[in-house]
Parts: C-alpha cells; structure tokens; sequence
C-alpha cells in the first residue's frame, strides 16, 4: 500500500475541525519551523525534497522560492492557486474540502519561509461551499494563535485572506489570477516582470497550487531528504491524482511518484480495471490540456518501457508518443467512446473559456471548435483535417499565456494517433452520428 503523506487522515470524522485535525499530528510543521527554524532552513528543506509544482507546469518550487525578490521594505505574497477548473482535475477541492486545515497549516509555514506577512488563497467562484469551510477554518486557526500576530510567540505575524475567484478557467493562470485578485478583469500579464519580482499590488509574489503548498507539510515535519527518498528521478515525493472516465473505481488518490500507469489503472489498490469489462482504447494522463495517449502506448512507451506515473516517463517519446503529468486529471476511455466528439468537447470548453486578449487564441479556439463541429455532426471534409493540424500551428507558442497551447495539443494529439477515426466521421457520417447517438442516450438513460 503507498505511504499517504497528504490525505491520510482525509476521511476521519469531524477532522476539517481545529481540534481534530491538531491531535492527529496537524500543525506541527509551523511549531517545528518557526520555533526551530529559519526562513532559510526551510527553503532548504524544499529544495532538497525535489518538489515540482502540483499545479501542472511541474516547476521545482524550491527553486521558484529562491527566486522570489526581496528587496528591503517592501512586502512580500504567497498566493495559493485553487482555481482548478481544468476539466479532469478535482483533487484540490477533494485536499480543501477534506482537510482545510492542511492547506492553512501549509500556507502558514510557507509564508514563514517566504516572509510574507499577508498571504492569499485565490479560490474557484464555484466553490463557495468550500470557501465557507476554508473560512471557518481560517477562523479557528486565528482563535487558536497560528495566525494573526505573535504566532506561538515566535514574533511572526501573518494574515490569511481567502477570496473567490472570477468565474473563468483562464484566471487560474498565475498572473490573470493576480489581475483578477487586485479586482481587475482576469487577463494574463505579459512575462517578464515575473510575478516573483514584481507580483501581487507589485509586490513580489509566489503563486503555487494548492497540493505544492500541502506538501510543505510533510516536507518540514520529515526533512526534504526523507520526502525524496520517495519517487524516482526528477520526480519525487506523492501526488494527488484525479481519476475519471471509464474505470471501475474512479476517485482522488495519492500515489508515490514511480507507480506503473498499468498498476493504477488495473490494481486493486487502485482503479480497479475498466469499467464494465471494455477495452481501454485511449488516455489522457494529465487533464485536458495534455496530449491524449492511444492504448498502446498507455502502459508502455513507444520504446517498451513500462509507462511509469513520473514527469519523465509520462513525457518519454515527446509529443510523438508521449504526454504530460500535467495536473494529474487522468481521464480513461473505453472502446466505445469518441475521440472526434471528446475533441471538440475540449475545444468548445477551450474557445469559451480564452480571454480574448490573443488573437492567435480567440480566432483560433473559435476556428477548431467550428471545424470539429462539422466533423462530429456529419458535415466535415477531409481537408478539415488538414486545416485543424494548420490552425494548431498557428496557435501554438504565438500566444501570452500557455491557455492557447492547452487547446492545440490535444487536437494535434488526437489527429496524430486517431486519424482513421476523424476520416470515419468524413466517410461514413450516418455511421458515426448514429453510434454517438447511441452513446449520448446511454448516458441520458443511466
Ligand atoms: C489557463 C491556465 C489555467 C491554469 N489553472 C490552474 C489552476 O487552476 N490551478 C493551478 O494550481 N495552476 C493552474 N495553472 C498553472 C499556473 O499558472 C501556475 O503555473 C501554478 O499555479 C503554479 O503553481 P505550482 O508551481 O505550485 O504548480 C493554470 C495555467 C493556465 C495557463
């Protein structure tokens, strides 16, 4: 069974409770680094763990610390991303849902390494239900002295606000979510300054996902040595992963970095195998933004390695045979499903949710969403393939923010392993429209 480091008490009764959560264990990463520790330390022990940012870019957050500008005077911000709106992804509302006081004991002791003295949570809008738990918790944690001034009489002063996002999936990108924070519409900034400079108000600011901050935890409470004694290579430590689709047992798990994709998809411990005894036929490791992986090159690389769920491996044979970790929404599909219609599903999400600000992006969302329309509804050609495959091209790098890569990957990755299926649809459009029917009115039925 993989060790748990982060939501092994998850499921205890009352445990989003102050109380409950101190006597298994919580908080004893901020006395231990505050009363015993220096800011320095514990960037130290960060940087040892080998941590990658939980949030899908997968940077080193050591690193990002070390980075953060510190000019005398002048303050400093820790913003926690829990936008998370990337379709396949629901691990941080599982993690703040659970076990808020997790994220704030993260947030406090993180604050401490980064001196910052007023700290955010920037929270999806959707997720009121968990603001309001986030507040409470907030709450007991000033009535219990973990913030506020003076905390536990170390001379440390930090003050949590927790606020609701704007509505859009784009206002998770780091600096949209800044604009956005400062009541500002939430488009991204152009890059450099980096927030780490010059950040929230102007401010130096660093901004990591909800799961980066949880795992300062464990981090601070084992050593940075012990957390990447877990994991292999450049991929060290647990993560959260998000399991959807056609499985038998989807859910939010906690894996050790180094599982074999086929043990999680297939073990006992974990998602139990396909649902309904189908076949796997396609999947997408790491939310929807990343490239989607045929069945033979799920489990195992185009090289005949076994697929591990690491940065690397899942990585391995680049975007002609590989993927992303990404966020770790791992979503699975059956022999049944669509990967025309899946495609534009993720393209019409991608074209509604781009601010606008790009033109590469706007057009270009707009574009692909069209064109897969047509070929999903019976009305498309085979040159529509083509033009998709030079509109990506067109949007792809040409863009501020990573949202308009987010949408060209997967439709580059679904024509390149699943051509005969977008020309089926061109071929033989009664067929396809009439077996997609049958899927969508099985799923009215259930
Ligand atoms: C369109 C878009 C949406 C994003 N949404 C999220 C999100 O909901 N949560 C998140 O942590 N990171 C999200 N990111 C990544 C953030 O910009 C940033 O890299 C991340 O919060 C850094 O935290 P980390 O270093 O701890 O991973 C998004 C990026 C893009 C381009």
């Amino acid at each position: 069974m993989a060790r748990k480091l982060l939501i092994e008490h998850a499921e205890v009764e009352g445990i989003a409770s102050f109380d409950i959560y101190r006597k298994h264990g919580g908080y004893a990463s901020v006395e231990k680094a505050l009363k015993t520790m220096s800011p320095e330390d514990v960037v130290e022990e960060v940087k040892k763990s080998g941590l990658r940012g939980r949030g899908g870019a997968g940077f080193p957050t050591g690193m990002k610390w070390s980075f953060l500008a510190k000019p005398e005077g002048v303050e400093r911000h820790l913003v926690c991303n829990a936008d998370e709106s990337e379709p396949g992804t629901f691990k941080d509302r599982y993690l703040m849902e659970k076990l808020p006081h997790l994220l704030i004991e993260g947030m406090i002791t993180s604050s401490y390494a980064l001196g910052a003295r007023s700290s955010y949570i920037y929270i999806r809008g959707e997720f009121m239900y968990i603001l309001r738990i986030l507040e409470k918790a907030i709450a007991e944690a000033y009535k219990n002295g973990m913030l506020g001034k003076n905390i536990l009489g170390s001379g440390y002063d930090l003050d949590l606000i927790v606020t609701p996002g704007g509505g859009a999936y784009i206002c998770g990108e780091e600096t949209a979510l800044l604009e956005s924070l400062e009541g500002k519409r939430g488009n991204p900034r152009m890059k450099p300054p980096f927030p780490a400079v010059k950040g929230l108000w102007g401010n130096p600011t660093v901004v990591n996902n909800v799961e980066s901050i949880a795992a300062v935890v464990p981090i601070v409470n084992h050593g940075g040595e012990s957390y990447a004694s877990i994991g292999i290579e450049r991929s060290t430590g647990t993560k959260l992963i998000s399991a959807s689709g056609n499985l038998v047992r989807p859910g939010v798990y906690e894996i050790e970095l180094g599982l074999t994709v086929e043990e999680f998809i297939y073990g006992d411990d974990y998602c139990r195998g396909i649902a309904n005894g189908k076949k796997l036929k396609a999947c997408v490791p790491g939310g929807s933004s990343v490239p989607i992986l045929p069945h033979y090159l799920v489990t195992k690389t185009a090289a005949g390695n076994d697929r591990l769920m690491t940065y690397e491996s899942l990585s391995e044979g680049g975007f002609e045979s590989g993927s992303m970790l990404g966020s770790g929404g791992f979503i699975v599909f059956d022999e049944d499903q669509c990967i025309v219609r899946n495609t534009w599903n993720f393209a019409r999400f991608y074209a509604h949710e781009s601010c606008g600000q790009c033109s590469p992006c706007r057009e270009g969302t707009g574009w692909m969403e069209k064109v897969l329309y047509r070929l999903e509804h019976g009305n498309g050609t085979l040159e529509d393939i083509s033009l998709l495959e030079d509109i990506n091209k067109k949007i792809e790098g040409n863009t501020i923010c990573p949202l308009g890569d987010a949408a060209a990957w997967p439709v580059a990755a679904a024509i390149r392993h699943f051509r005969d299926e977008f020309e089926w649809h061109v071929q033989s459009p009664n067929e396809a429209l009439k077996r997609n029917y049958g899927l969508i009115k099985a799923k009215l039925e259930v």
